[in-house]
């Protein structure tokens, strides 16, 4: 009998490639979406659950492993009213699901827990590693607490991977989605002075470390999912337009970016995370795109 497994937050541009190749790999995946009441499917395919309420341990009970990828989209003008909704749903929604799992009949032998590299803040030049200290800010806090909020998983012997990942390149939206059009227009160039450092990984790099740490029992924790060469927002830039055969000549600066954007254009946009992929690497896992240019060409081209 294949493996069963159960995946939240199976819309976004991480589990639209992760949830295919699971079933490639031979995996019965059932999705977790958000619904009015905790309850499966006819087909078994799918269980609605409400982030915001406790989860009774019989709706996840008998998978084999748990991909926790949900919560509210972060890019928009941060309102206290969107701040909340950012951090309740990861925070609140992961304890209400690693609380359940805990007390399951059936546990599963593997959670792994979305995170991000805003669990750093704003670090500059320093090269970044599991081992780091958490930053400041209200990326690094939440992704703090969302990280603790697995906790019930983790005492319950659960093994428990927390995904610290960087910018993912996808062609189905996300921050690249967001940057093509003004470089498809020739508009495009760095943000700020453009030395902040970007931590990036190819989704189909994303999707393979996945499956690495689902299948290597020796990895717990947090887990670096970043490409193993982060480069400056200039090189970014330069990289992307030279891609698209476009010049990079348009600078936005430091001072526009928070004038539209506010708290979240300083702490994604212009802030800086030189992170290494330590446990991958270590573990390793055979990056397919280790150089931007190379990502973006099959990204962009295909
Ligand atoms: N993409 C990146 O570059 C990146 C970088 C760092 C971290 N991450 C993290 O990785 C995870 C997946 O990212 P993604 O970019 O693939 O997806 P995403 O667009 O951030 O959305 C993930 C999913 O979360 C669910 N969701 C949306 N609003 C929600 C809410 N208020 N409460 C609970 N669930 C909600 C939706 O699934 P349903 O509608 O099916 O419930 C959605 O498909 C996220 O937690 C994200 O923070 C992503």
């Amino acid at each position: 009998m294949n493996s069963r497994i159960l995946v939240s937050g199976v819309s976004g541009p991480i589990g639209a490639a992760l949830v295919p190749s699971l079933k490639t790999g031979g995996w019965s995946v059932v999705r977790l979406v958000r619904g009015p009441a905790t309850g499966r499917s006819a087909d078994n395919a799918q269980i609605a659950w409400d982030p915001a309420a406790p989860i009774a341990p019989q709706a996840v009970s008998g998978f084999d492993a748990v991909i926790h990828l949900a919560g509210e989209g972060i890019f928009g003008r941060w309102t206290a009213a969107k701040k909340r909704r950012i951090r309740d749903s990861r925070v609140v929604g992961t304890s209400n699901l690693a609380q359940a799992l805990a007390q399951a009949e059936e546990k599963p032998k593997v959670f792994v827990c979305g995170s991000a590299i805003g669990y750093y803040g704003d670090r500059g030049e320093e090269v970044l590693s599991e081992e780091s200290a958490p930053g400041t800010g209200f990326l690094a806090q939440t992704c703090q607490e969302w990280e603790e909020a697995t906790m019930p998983a983790v005492q319950a012997d659960i093994r428990t991977a927390h995904l610290r990942t960087g910018i993912v390149l996808s062609p189905k939206g996300g921050a690249l989605g967001a940057m093509i059009v003004p470089f498809k227009l020739g508009l495009g160039g760095r943000t700020g002075d453009g030395r902040q450092w970007m931590s990036w990984i190819d989704v189909q790099d994303m999707v393979g470390a996945i499956h690495h740490i689902l299948k290597n029992d020796l990895i717990q924790g947090p887990v670096n999912m970043v490409a193993p060469k982060p480069v400056t927002n200039a090189e970014f830039a330069k990289t992307l337009a030279g891609v698209l055969s476009r010049p990079a000549v348009f600078p936005t600066p430091a001072l526009a970016v928070k004038l539209v954007f506010g708290e979240m254009g300083q702490e994604l946009l212009l802030s800086s995370q030189k992170v290494e992929p330590g446990k991958l690497i270590s573990s390793g896992y055979p990056f397919r795109y280790r150089e931007l240019s190379t990502s973006l060409q099959h990204l962009l081209k295909s």
